[in-house]
């Protein structure tokens, strides 16, 4: 497929797991694409360009969409996948814990969409896709601030595809279950029981496997893609059934 030809993306958290899935997939679809990551690892794709920088810095942001903006002309695809997590209920965490993931997970998606609206206005294909998750709408143990997070997101996502609409900007989102990433792989490694707590989380999920990054990317592709011209304001679920089915 080539839908994404002539189009530049940009995606946040693109060096590892599902961003880096994205990365991949986009630009094999013809995209030029920049990550833009805390922790950018190089890219073996001739089509991918580094951008080093923290979501949470608007001095960064910008930046990073002055170098688009000089060497590829503009923004056309922006993918809100940089996210953190936190442990605990909801008295677990301190207000300045709680700041800090509201700040990476919710209050930088919003800021680095808004700092890219002007280069996402002058785009024929313009689309965002935030990487929301199935927390949102199922209550998981031990993950109260998270799953706040991914419940504005997916909020946030409605409300900037309203304001954005009559700019021709698209804004969805996908919710994935657990999914195959190093996020995951760190949190059964530092597991009191590696093999038991992978047990644990493949078996909550009806289909009884991780979902793998390749299937995240590809939903987000979907989103993103020129072909979905009429979809904005879904948020659609790429979680094995874990937010729809009772096994
Ligand atoms: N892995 C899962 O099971 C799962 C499930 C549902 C939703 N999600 C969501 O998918 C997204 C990606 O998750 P993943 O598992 O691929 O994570 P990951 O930890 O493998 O990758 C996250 C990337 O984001 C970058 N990052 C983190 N904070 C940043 C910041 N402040 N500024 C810039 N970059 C930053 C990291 O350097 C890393 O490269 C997240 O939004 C997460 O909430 C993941």
């Amino acid at each position: 497929m080539t839908d994404f030809a002539g189009l530049v993306a940009m995606v946040t958290g693109g060096a590892s797991g599902i961003g880096a899935a994205t990365v991949e997939m986009l630009a094999e679809r013809g995209a030029t694409v920049f990550v833009y990551d805390r922790d950018p690892s190089a890219s073996a794709l001739p089509t991918v360009h580094s951008l080093t920088g923290d979501v949470t810095s608007d001095d960064d942001l910008a930046a990073a969409y002055a170098t688009i903006e000089a060497d590829a002309g503009g923004l056309d695809v922006l993918v809100n996948n940089a996210a953190i997590s936190a442990v605990g209920d909801a008295g677990a965490n301190d207000r300045d814990e709680w700041r800090r993931v509201l700040e990476v997970n919710v209050i930088s998606a919003a800021r680095v969409t808004a700092l890219a609206a002007p280069m996402l206005r002058e785009s024929y294909h313009p689309a965002v896709v935030n990487v929301s998750s199935f927390g949102a709408l199922v209550g998981i143990r031990n993950r109260a601030v998270y799953c706040a997070t991914k419940g504005a997101i997916d909020a946030l996502t409605l409300a900037m595809a309203a304001d954005y609409l009559a700019d021709g900007i698209r804004v969805n989102a996908v919710a994935p279950g657990t999914a195959d990433t190093p996020w995951v792989a760190r949190l059964i490694a530092n597991s009191a029981d590696p093999d038991k707590e992978l047990a644990a989380l493949r078996g909550r999920q009806p289909m009884a496997r991780l979902i793998s990054p390749a299937e995240i990317a590809w939903a987000i592709c979907y989103l993103a893609s020129p072909h979905a011209g009429s979809t904005t304001a879904t948020i659609l679920p790429v979680d094995g059934g874990i937010t729809g089915v009772r096994v």
